[in-house]
């Protein structure tokens, strides 16, 4: 059978870090409040006004390119996942061909919020099990600062800046994305949003006046459905795949927040020693979550470790992929860190 596997993975994240403390300074809150709540220290912010969406997307594409040994021409497809596109259109897919050089390439964006990357996924799949592509970029890649109130504390505090991305190609050896779950209820698209700038309530002075261009969350709302949704979906596709939490390698949750992942890992009984967390450091990237924690634990894995993928968010939007890891992550972040420095020397 013709899977689709991840065979490189890569990221970006911006240098700048905005702490719990820089934002102590800047609305009414504190570092004990966010830590305790949401499981975030500090998260990065892309300063360079020159700089979106694309810019981090790319990046992290030419590392996968440089890890993996390939050429840009080599790429059929481009999948970037975000909610914060470079422009309404056209699409930062297009965007990230262009100054990635995929010269062979098409793309597009896929909009679907915090499980935009499990969507992307499971989209660039299929076009490698149908045997119509070979090399499929899967991005997630959100510069959320950009649509971030910072005078609002229930919504500054939790999100941040960066990219992750995957490389699929085929497999034949049973490894790869074995099975995915996606769920979409659009009852709940109010909950979590932007008001403005769509072709509901284009752009106004009226409409700027609002704020309605920034981040909406009712919290409390999302972090309920969360907290079911994303247990319900990562517990559904154990049960059909006969996977019980021993067998699991590790769970890949979407950082939201800490206490959203616990409750996730709980009922999968996986132990915490199995679960990616990394939004101490990042906070939530939406889109790029769970390929940043690919990439940061990539050395850890093993050819066929059993994963489990999970997210939710607005829409709302959920799901869960299950896949066997193809490689061993130390013997390729060894190679990448010598090709790496290579490109930076040249
Ligand atoms: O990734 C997309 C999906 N998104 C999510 O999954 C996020 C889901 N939601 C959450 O993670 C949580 O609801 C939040 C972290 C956003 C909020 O945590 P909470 O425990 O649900 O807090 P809350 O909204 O119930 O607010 C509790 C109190 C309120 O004060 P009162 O009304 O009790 O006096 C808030 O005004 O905390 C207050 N509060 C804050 N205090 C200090 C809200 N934000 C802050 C803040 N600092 N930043």
């Amino acid at each position: 059978m013709r899977t689709a596997a991840i065979t490189a993975v890569g990221h970006y994240l911006p240098e700048d870090r905005l702490t719990n403390a820089d934002l102590e300074k800047m609305v009414d809150t504190s570092d004990e409040w966010i830590r305790t709540r949401t499981g975030i220290r500090e998260r990065r912010i892309l300063k360079d006004p020159e700089k979106a969406t694309s810019y981090m997307a790319t990046e992290a594409c030419k590392e996968i390119l440089a890890k993996r040994g390939i050429g840009p021409e080599e790429i059929d497809l481009i999948i970037v996942a975000t909610i914060t596109p470079d422009m309404v259109f056209p699409a930062t897919a297009c965007r990230v061909q262009d100054q990635l050089g995929a010269t062979n390439a098409w793309g597009f964006d896929l909009s679907a919020a915090c499980s935009g990357f499990l969507f992307g996924l499971a989209c660039g799949a299929q076009f490698i099990e149908s045997g119509k592509h070979e090399k499929v970029l899967v991005i997630g890649a959100d510069k959320m600062s950009s649509i971030l109130d910072y005078t609002d504390r229930t919504t500054c505090i939790l999100f941040g800046d960066g990219a992750g991305a995957v490389l699929l190609e085929p497999n034949t050896e049973g490894f790869g994305v074995l099975d995915s779950v996606e769920h979409t209820d659009g009852s709940g698209h109010t909950a979590l949003c932007i008001p403005g700038g769509g072709s509901l309530k284009p752009a106004s002075m009226e409409s700027v006046d609002e704020r309605l261009h920034y981040v909406y969350q009712d919290g409390k709302t999302v972090f309920k459905y969360a907290v079911k949704g994303m247990a319900d979906v990562a517990a559904e596709i154990m049960a059909r795949n006969d996977l019980d939490g021993d067998e699991i390698a590790y769970l890949v949750p979407h950082q939201a927040n800490l206490r959203i992942i616990d409750a996730t890992a709980r009922r999968m009984g996986v132990s915490s020693d199995k679960v990616m967390v990394n939004i101490d450091r990042y906070g939530n990237t939406t889109a790029g979550t769970i390929p940043l924690c690919l990439y940061d634990w990539e050395k850890k894995l093993r050819t066929g470790d059993n994963l489990v993928l999970t997210a939710f968010g607005g829409g709302f939007t959920w799901g869960a992929t299950y896949l066997k890891w193809a490689y061993d992550g130390s013997a390729v972040a060894a190679h990448a860190e010598n090709a790496l420095s290579a490109i930076q020397d040249n």
